[in-house]
């Protein structure tokens, strides 16, 4: 049997050795971020922006990560610890403000953060991600602060379930009757042959897949419109699509009890998941390298 190994600050250890304290900020006050980093055999997806993102995350709410720098050593060495070199995995990593009895103000003298990350192989979902989803919208009753990867997830868990519950793959959150993005996925919209999709900001978490998808789409002539749809213009909508870490591209079929177009996955999505995946196999031919 294979013995999960994780990281906890500077350690590497069996995962069942792992232990953080109950006084933990992030058990108590959910005070931190997080990051979740593709590995496909062979290479990190664009692992420069998951750091750059990273760093920014942790300047905007203080918490001081000297090393942050060693991530990508850490997670490396999390992929051959595991023995997942040759599998489809992911990187999970969470930073808090580290261990102190529970008071709101910052521990005062600073302390270390609590550093963890983990590995685990995944399948990529191949049924779904073809044949496409239906996402369920609904209020967005979320902080104004959505561009931070706060590990404070509670609205987006339980819109997420709600959706699950009434038979929907995702939630799409609606601020001030704009689509915004969904429960952890970015959301983009065909209308005339155009992509749209919400501007980076404060409602939306600045996807690394919404980056790399709206790249490959200028670099193929497809127009993108980086605007908020507003709910109004559904029956405009051609094709949705998705996009996560784990998910790369995928269709949406339903938004709540309307059928998409004609109720399968659209030219414009398909081209890009062609390009999408097509740019992965040559990435695997230059360990990594976008081409
Ligand atoms: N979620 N929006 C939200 C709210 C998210 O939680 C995520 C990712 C995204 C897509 O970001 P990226 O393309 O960088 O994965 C957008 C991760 C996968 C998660 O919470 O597991």
């Amino acid at each position: 049997m294979n013995i999960n190994i994780a990281y906890l600050n500077d350690s590497f250890l069996p995962m069942e050795e792992i232990h953080i304290s109950p006084d933990d900020r992030g058990f108590l006050f959910a005070d931190g971020i997080y990051e979740v980093v593709r590995w496909y055999p062979g290479f990190f997806y664009d692992l420069e922006s998951h750091m750059e993102r990273l760093k920014k995350g942790l300047k905007k709410i203080l918490i001081t990560w000297k090393d942050a720098d060693s991530f990508p050593a850490i997670a490396q060495k999390l992929i051959e610890n595991n023995n997942l070199t040759e599998s489809n995995a992911l990187i999970y990593l969470q930073v808090t403000r580290g261990v102190a009895p529970r008071r709101h103000s910052f521990p005062s003298p600073a302390i270390p953060p609590t550093v963890f990350a983990s590995a685990k192989s995944f399948t990529p979902e191949s049924f779904d991600n073809e044949s496409g989803i239906g996402v369920l919208p609904g209020e967005d009753i979320r902080w104004k602060k959505c561009n931070i990867k706060s590990i404070a997830l509670l609205p987006n868990v339980l819109s997420y379930q709600s959706a699950l519950e009434a038979g929907f793959s995702e939630f799409v959150f609606i601020r001030d009757d704009f689509f915004t993005e969904c429960s952890h996925s970015n959301i983009f919209f065909v209308v005339d042959d155009t992509l749209y999709t919400h501007p980076e900001s404060d409602y939306i978490l600045s996807g690394i897949t919404r980056k790399n998808v709206i790249r490959i789409a200028q670099k193929t002539g497809i127009k993108v419109i980086e605007e908020p749809m507003h709910k109004s213009r559904a029956e405009e909508i051609t094709e949705i699509f998705i996009t996560n870490t784990s998910g790369e591209i995928t269709p949406v079929i339903r938004l709540g009890k309307n059928l998409v177009g004609d109720g399968k996955p659209g030219p414009l999505t398909r081209i890009l998941k062609e390009l999408f995946r097509s740019e992965i196999c040559m990435m695997k031919g230059s360990n990594g390298k976008k081409m």
